[in-house]
This record gives C-alpha cells, sequence and structure tokens, in this order.
C-alpha cells in the first residue's frame, strides 16, 4: 500500500513537473502548441481594438494607421484538435472572486491589456476599474469580482541602489515576491531586458552570492535569475491555491537571426516556416523542468514566430524612427495566447 502511494506521488509529480503535458488538459493528447495559422474572418479579430479604450498606443495599430488588415484574421489550428472558443463569461466566472496577475516586462503588458480587451468587448457594459498602486496596475470587474493586476518587473530579480548610485543587480534576491504569492494565477515573463547593454541597460554591477562582478553571458545571468526565481516558487508557493504560469520567450523578428524573416516592416502575412531556435527558450524550459512544483509553460514560441506580420512595426509607438518588431498588434497573436491560457487554466 505504502509503496502503491509513494508510486502514485512519484508519477504525480512527474505529470507535474512535465510543463507541456497536454494530456493533464483534458484534450486528448493533442498538443496545443503545434499547428498552423489559417485564415479565418468570419471569427477573428476577436474584438474590435477601437472599443477598448484604455489600450495602449504602442499597441493600437489599426488608429496608428496600419493599412493591411489580414493580420488580424489568422486563427491558430492546432494539428490535432481545435482551440476552444473563448467565453468571456465563462472565464470571467471561472475567476470569480480571484486574481490573476502578469509579472514582467512590457510583453506582459501586452498580453494583460490583450485579456482585459477580450474580457471588456465581450461585455462593454459591465463597468471597470483600473488603478495604479506603485508598480501594479489593477484592472477590476466589480459584476464578476475579478482582478486582472499587472507587476512591472524586468528581471524578476531585484535592482538595488548603493549610496553611491551604483546600481546593483541582485541575482539570488526576489524582494517583490511577498506580493505575486496572494494571487490566485500568476503568468511571468522574462528575458527581454537581459539583451539590452550600454544605455539601455539598468544596473552597473552584479552580484551574485558572495561575487560581485561587471558583466557576464546573458543567457548564464538570465539562467541565474530564473533559478532563483524557481527556488522561491519551490519552498515558498502552495502550487496548490496559486497556479503558476510562465510565458515562454516571445520572438522578435528584428534582425537577421531571427526566423526568416530579417525583419517585420511590411510584412502583411504570417511566415510559411520557422527554423531559428531560442537558446533563451530552452534555457527557460530546462529552469522548469529542474523544478519540483507543477508550473505550467505557456509554450508561444513557436506558435508566434510564424507571426512576423503581427508586430506594430512602423505602426506603434514611434513610427519609422522607433520601430517595432517586438511587441504584438493588438488585437492579434496575443490573444491566442490568452485562449491557450483560457485551456491551461483548467477550473
Ligand atoms: C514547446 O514547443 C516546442 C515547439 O513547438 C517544442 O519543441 C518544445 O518541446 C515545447 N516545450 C515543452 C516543454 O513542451
Ligand atoms: C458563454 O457561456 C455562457 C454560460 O455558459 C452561455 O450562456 C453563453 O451563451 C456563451 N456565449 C457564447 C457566445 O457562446
Ligand atoms: C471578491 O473577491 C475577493 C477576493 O479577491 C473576496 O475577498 C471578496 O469577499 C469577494 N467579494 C464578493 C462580494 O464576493
Ligand atoms: C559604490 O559602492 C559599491 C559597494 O557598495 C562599490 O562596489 C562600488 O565600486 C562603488 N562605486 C563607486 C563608483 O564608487
Ligand atoms: C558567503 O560568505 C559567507 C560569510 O563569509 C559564508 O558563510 C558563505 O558560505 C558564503 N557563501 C557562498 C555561496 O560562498
Ligand atoms: C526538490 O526536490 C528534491 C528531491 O526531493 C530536493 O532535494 C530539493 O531540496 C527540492 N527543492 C526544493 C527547492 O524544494
Amino acid at each position: 500500500m505504502f509503496f502503491i502511494l509513494v508510486l502514485l506521488s512519484m508519477l504525480s509529480n512527474v505529470y507535474g513537473k512535465l510543463i507541456n503535458d497536454v494530456n493533464q488538459l483534458g484534450t486528448n493528447g493533442c498538443d496545443l502548441f503545434q499547428g498552423r495559422w489559417v485564415y479565418d474572418d468570419s471569427d477573428y479579430p476577436l474584438y474590435d481594438s477601437s472599443v477598448c479604450p484604455f489600450i495602449e498606443k504602442q499597441f493600437d495599430c489599426l488608429k496608428n494607421a496600419r493599412p493591411d488588415k489580414d493580420y488580424l484574421k489568422y486563427r491558430w489550428q492546432p494539428n490535432g484538435c481545435n482551440l476552444p472558443r473563448f467565453n468571456a463569461t465563462e472565464f470571467q466566472n471561472k475567476l470569480k472572486g480571484k486574481q490573476m496577475m502578469f509579472v514582467g516586462d512590457s510583453i506582459s503588458l501586452n498580453q494583460w491589456q490583450s485579456l482585459t480587451c477580450m474580457l471588456h468587448a465581450a461585455d462593454p457594459q459591465a463597468k471597470y476599474i483600473s488603478r495604479r498602486i506603485g508598480g501594479t496596475s489593477i484592472f477590476t470587474f466589480p459584476k464578476y469580482n475579478t482582478s486582472y493586476l499587472m507587476y512591472r518587473n524586468a528581471f524578476l530579480v531585484d535592482i538595488k541602489t548603493e549610496n553611491n548610485g551604483t546600481r546593483v543587480l541582485e541575482l539570488d534576491s526576489l524582494s517583490s515576491s511577498a506580493q505575486w504569492k496572494e494571487m490566485d494565477v500568476l503568468i511571468f515573463d522574462c528575458w527581454h531586458w537581459w539583451r539590452h547593454t550600454g544605455r539601455k541597460q539598468p544596473w552597473d554591477l552584479v552580484q551574485d552570492g558572495n561575487s560581485t562582478y561587471k558583466d557576464a553571458p546573458r543567457l548564464t545571468l538570465y539562467e541565474k535569475a530564473l533559478n532563483t526565481w524557481a527556488k522561491w516558487v519551490d519552498s515558498e508557493v502552495d502550487t496548490t491555491k496559486t497556479k503558476v504560469f510562465f510565458q515562454g520567450v516571445s520572438p522578435d523578428h528584428d534582425n537577421p537571426a531571427s526566423s526568416g524573416s530579417n525583419t517585420c516592416v511590411g510584412v502583411t502575412q504570417p511566415l510559411k516556416s520557422t527554423e531559428r531556435v531560442h537558446e533563451e527558450e530552452l534555457v527557460l524550459e530546462k529552469v522548469l523542468k529542474g523544478m519540483n512544483k507543477s508550473v505550467y509553460l505557456l509554450n508561444i514560441t513557436k506558435l508566434s514566430q510564424y507571426r512576423a506580420d503581427g508586430h506594430p512595426s512602423v505602426f506603434g509607438h514611434g513610427g519609422h524612427k522607433d520601430l517595432d518588431c517586438t511587441h504584438w498588434c493588438l488585437a492579434g497573436v496575443v490573444d491566442t495566447w490568452n485562449l491557450l491560457l483560457n485551456v491551461l487554466l483548467g477550473y
């Protein structure tokens, strides 16, 4: 008997750790993340961005005069099944009395805004309250008693400013995490800021255990930070109460190493193939697989890689001066991330 219990708990642990175990998702073994984009102008876009008054200018491509519209009309088609339609009422009811928080950089902001637009557009009469406390934006629907929060934190680990003005990246420290633990659902994201060097790099020194240094390969720093986060989840988060997700690395299309397209400028259709392997994503998967607690990977890297057409390009915040092949137009690709989140969320 004892042996069976141990075996069962080992199995469930393995299952829990298997971060993209779609069998657990009730989709009969269909991998929701493998598939293709199909043109579907009957159901897509899922909402009209002009009915979403709180959307940030940088994502509001139509308002910024993007002329082509096909990018709005692609639906993600998994190979072995259909992605369930999004029913905003059911989603809100699932989250009644709950708080969902996105923690990360502007790609998190992108997903948070997509979700709040999807929910608002489905019930535009329902009152919403949008407020900001410190670094946290809180979007509440009193009718459903649901809250969707956005906590800006690009590195997850801390950056502290010393008395002499030196900014120290503390790879072992996660001081913002006390707030995160209170949530019912957490969706993390990390990576893009690790690439920044020179003036865009927001720290001067790295503190790693007892040693301090100026810099190291960015994938190395990123992995150390992710490990600090993973240790925190394993030791502090009760994942039977708080569901933890990690957003896979969102692919850029702004350099020659990017998948198939050197740039997103002028791209109006999805790419036919994607070749580039994102090392950042492999590092993330390695860290997640090493964890003891159940964490869900929102494995959006590859499916988004096809969508060089989905970025704001010159129709974001900066026109040609500051073209954007990193974020995503809303409505658009990120809405699909939320459809996937909806399935993984279960309840
Ligand atoms: C994520 O998706 C990619 C490509 O679709 C796949 O190769 C990889 O194994 C997936 N990761 C996990 C953890 O399932
Ligand atoms: C969404 O779900 C609710 C409750 O299950 C149902 O009444 C409603 O018809 C659904 N809406 C759509 C558009 O399918
Ligand atoms: C709304 O949800 C919060 C938790 O987020 C809970 O404390 C509160 O009691 C709920 N209010 C109602 C009216 O259900
Ligand atoms: C600032 O202080 C830190 C230690 O607190 C030290 O490592 C660093 O060298 C100092 N920087 C300058 C510019 O003096
Ligand atoms: C850091 O230094 C402290 C005190 O000197 C020591 O106890 C600890 O083992 C060191 N930690 C590491 C990781 O080297
Ligand atoms: C994860 O599990 C292993 C094996 O049971 C254990 O040695 C390790 O301390 C655990 N890590 C955490 C952070 O709980």
